[in-house]
């Protein structure tokens, strides 16, 4: 299969519905929790993609029991802390940071040491954010370069619970910790600023002693160690984030429409529906449930021909944090200058994605002012790209990718997207969705 992705000409206007995978982070929290519990979880719809594929590796490596059916995903649990392995141990994180800093946060009492790895994004990426707060549970670590992968933990055996400030508004860095007070006496109290409340959610439905006190910018946490977590199954919904891409797709499309069936709209998690909204694209929820505390919801969108600029609200940051690429996207044909600022976490991404998506913006012919946390976006509603581009050397990011080819298909020119195989860390069916929806060979 070519590794090039080569699109020249826009999609054909549709009308259709589709579903798009399973919930990545949900999918991960679920390997990992139903690790910790006491006999057999199945876990439903579980995004398959190498992200998820990596974090049911590491457990397994960690001696857990896993069996993939037909339709579902089996894990057999040894209850908290019931990993069995032998030494010189390496686990894999593979590019996700959300394995990598959520699974060290269950390894806090590991026995023998771990070593773990990723590869060349996750290397470059932050893990003081993890290793701090882990650091004050008594664990200790050792790197090559310090904070950064490859990295040893080695465990301890008498943590006690700790208070911590999570001031980034990382929902992996919070995760971890909570992940930790499961094998750490006392209580664990984190100050949060608001970040995707998964965890939580999950920890509340299992039953695990958690407390969670809300104020507008912050969340208090306050979580026991539990005596047991009983196996769990658990139905995934589809993931807003992969949604997103099919939002502006359509937004940006001739006189379209798309229903997108059983999308997880937590409210933590919304914060692109919002963003579009504001700007005047057509999406409305349809059909809303409740999941074991978690909103689903069909999404529908409609195409939209008058889009307006945004001073997009900090605070909406965090809920919109992987959707950012495909919203400039919106900005880009929108009417006037768009601004999007206290965005320096886009930069600690997969790749450094606020860089990136001015620069695929530049090379659309968009002018933008970039700093270290803010871009300014100037629209052209008129937008028809002409020239040729090409997109490489972006560290294999899929939501770069992605971003590349919703741009391609709706808004012009010839374009030429390298590493198409990076779709398979969060996404493997991205290109066939678009295939159905535009009943063309890709
Ligand atoms: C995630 C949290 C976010 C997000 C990532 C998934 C999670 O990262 O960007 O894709 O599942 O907790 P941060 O916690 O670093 O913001």
């Amino acid at each position: 299969m070519p590794k090039t992705l080569i699109i020249k000409n826009k999609i054909k206007k549709f009308n259709k519905q589709i579903q798009v995978s399973g919930d990545k982070s949900l999918s991960i929290r679920w390997v990992l929790l139903a690790s910790q519990a006491i006999g057999k979880s199945k876990g439903y719809n579980l995004l398959m993609s190498e992200d998820v594929l990596a974090a049911i590796d590491s457990i397994k490596k960690l001696g857990i029991k896993v069996r993939m059916q037909k339709n579902y995903c089996e894990i057999v649990g040894n209850g908290i802390n019931g990993f069995k392995y032998n030494k010189n141990l390496t686990i894999d994180a593979k590019n996700s940071g959300t394995l990598g800093r959520l699974i060290l946060g269950l390894l806090i009492k590991s026995p023998k040491k771990i070593k773990i790895i990723g590869d060349k994004s996750l290397s470059k990426r932050d893990f003081s954010r993890v290793t701090t707060p882990l650091g004050k549970f008594g664990v200790k670590f050792s790197y090559k370069i310090k904070n950064k992968l490859p990295l040893t933990i080695f465990g301890t055996q008498s943590a006690k619970g700790i208070k911590y400030l999570e001031n980034r508004g990382s929902a992996q860095c919070k995760s971890s910790i909570m992940l930790a007070a499961l094998n750490a006496s006392g209580t664990t109290t984190i100050k949060a600023k608001k970040s995707r409340n998964h965890t939580e959610l999950l920890f509340k439905f299992l039953k695990i002693p958690i407390k969670v006190r809300k104020t507008k910018k912050f969340d208090f946490i306050d979580i026991k160690k539990p005596k047991k977590i009983n196996a769990f199954n658990y139905q995934i919904p589809g993931d807003i984030s992969s949604s997103a891409f099919f939002m502006v797709l359509t937004t940006l499309a001739d006189n379209s429409k798309l229903l997108i069936k059983n999308v997880n709209i937590n409210p933590s998690r919304v914060g692109v529906i919002t963003i579009l909204k504001k700007m005047g694209a057509q999406v409305t929820l349809k059909n809303q449930k409740n999941y074991r505390g978690e909103k689903i919801s069909d999404i529908l969108i409609k195409s939209s021909k008058k889009l307006k600029a945004i001073n997009c609200p900090a605070e909406l940051n965090s809920s919109a944090i992987d959707e950012f690429l495909v919203i400039f996207l919106i900005a880009a044909k929108a009417k006037g200058v768009s601004y999007f600022k206290d965005l320096a976490e886009l930069n600690q991404k997969e790749s450094p994605r606020l860089i990136w998506g001015s620069k695929i913006l530049n090379m659309m012919g968009i002018k933008t002012d970039l700093t270290k946390d803010t871009i300014k976006i100037y629209g052209q509603p008129n937008l028809e790209i002409k020239k040729p581009i090409v997109i490489k050397n972006y560290l294999r990011d899929h939501r770069v990718f992605m971003m590349s080819a919703v741009a391609a298909l709706t808004l012009g020119g010839k374009w030429k997207i390298h590493d198409k195989d990076s779709i398979n860390t969060s996404f493997p069916s991205f290109l066939k969705i678009i295939k159905d929806i535009n009943h063309s060979s890709l």
